[in-house]
């Protein structure tokens, strides 16, 4: 069973599919690991703590030839994966919703006819078992809390109060839109900071979760089509009548806010509008919005994927791959998920994995040439 681990090529992406760590687990379970020479160089992780750790570093066509299993962290194409053993399984993040270059449905087919099983990580059910495996988790964490740091940075004043002999600095008001995960994290960060923090979202069970952490809740109340909660933990799209009121409720609150972060996602569609043109407008020059969502089409009119654009003042942090702005750390966690995963299924007899139906079903995009995932092919 050879396990390759290829440098990764999308723009951008500064993480790497295994660690070090990583590579000696697999090696324990009876695999043999082939990592790309430079494949961690951008995570901080060195080509020599790969051979130390077991592995053999080559080129791409050596560390491909012959692989059962690709890891990866972003998906490559079919064409790019050549000289891999025949139905060798890809276990990436594969976005097959995606558009451009990264993802989308043109590059699953591609994987299909190249008789590759491409497994898309993010797929993952959201099941107490597959907790360790989920890469939206671990790398959503980082970003939230990475979503803070980038504010601060941008920001021209400080977060916490201050009382010093020149005068009393005053704490900065944080409005997190949007408690998943990264909103969790982004909030227990700005309160660590010492900013006064409240938050929204439209699964009510949030609420709870904003109060233990020490921030204020401001909610949505007595409108049709309140609960929020979608199927398997996530948020479904809500009512005409919802989203009218969230919109005065937000946009009263927000002109007095310092820093928004919006982390609002809805699995399989654009991200959600939260925040208009004519609500940026109302904030105070100097305010910074980040918006996490901005790569699945932006929860804040007038952001920029990849850029900082300033508006009458207000800075737009538009950041792309923000887990990847912690590499090093986000390449451990999303390493451990894909080791988590795989050694799970290992069967020692056969001294491969063994998928099972709930997750295999899950995650699976194609096998035997086709296409077989349910939410592809509906
Ligand atoms: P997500 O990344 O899909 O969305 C982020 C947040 O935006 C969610 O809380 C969602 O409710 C919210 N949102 C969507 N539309 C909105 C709108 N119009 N206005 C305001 N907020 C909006 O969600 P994430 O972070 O992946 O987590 C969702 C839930 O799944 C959480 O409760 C989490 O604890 C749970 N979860 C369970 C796991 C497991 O059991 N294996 C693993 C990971 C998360």
């Amino acid at each position: 069973m050879k396990i390759a681990v290829l440098k990764e090529q999308a723009a951008g992406e500064s993480r790497v599919a295994a660690t070090p760590e990583t590579v000696k687990k697999f090696i324990a379970l009876g695999a043999e690991l082939a990592v790309e020479a430079g494949a961690g160089v951008s995570a901080s992780y060195a080509d020599a703590d790969y051979a130390a750790a077991g592995a053999s570093l080559g080129d791409r066509a050596a560390t491909l030839a012959g692989a059962d299993i690709i890891l990866g962290v972003q998906g490559p194409d079919a064409a790019s994966l050549a000289g891999a053993a025949p139905g060798a399984w890809l276990a990436a993040s594969l976005n097959p919703f995606g558009a451009g270059e990264n993802g989308g449905r043109a590059r699953v087919d591609g994987y299909a006819a190249a008789g590759i099983e491409a497994l898309a990580m993010e797929f993952m059910p959201r099941i107490t078992r597959a907790q360790s495996m989920d890469i939206l988790s671990s790398q959503s964490n980082l970003a939230g809390y990475k979503s803070v740091l980038d504010a601060a940075a941008e920001y021209g004043r400080a977060f916490p109060m201050m009382m010093t002999a020149a005068g009393t600095v005053s704490a900065a008001r944080v409005f997190v839109m949007g408690v998943g995960v990264a909103g969790l994290q982004a909030i227990a960060t700005a309160r660590r900071l010492g900013a006064q923090v409240s938050a929204t979202d439209v699964r009510s069970a949030t609420k709870e979760q904003i109060l233990s952490l020490g921030a204020k809740p401001v909610f949505v109340e007595n409108v049709a089509g309140i609960e929020g909660e979608g199927s398997g933990g996530y948020a479904g799209e809500m009512s005409p009548e919802y989203q009218a009121a969230q919109a005065e409720l937000v946009s009263s609150h927000i002109a007095k806010q310092d820093i928004v972060i919006t982390t609002a996602l809805i699995p399989g569609r654009p991200a959600p509008r939260l925040i208009s043109e004519r609500q940026v407008a109302s904030m105070r020059p100097g305010s910074v919005i980040v918006d996490l969502a901005v790569e699945a089409g932006g929860n804040v009119e007038g952001a920029v994927a990849g850029e900082v654009v300033t508006v009458n003042g207000v800075k737009i942090v538009g950041h792309r791959n923000v887990a990847g702005r912690l590499a090093a750390d986000a390449s451990a966690l999303f390493s451990r998920n894909l080791f988590n995963f795989l050694s799970a299924f290992w069967d020692k007899e056969t001294g491969k994995p063994l998928l099972d139906d709930e997750i295999g079903d899950a995650i699976r995009l194609t096998k035997g040439g086709k296409v077989v995932n349910a939410r592809l092919t509906a």
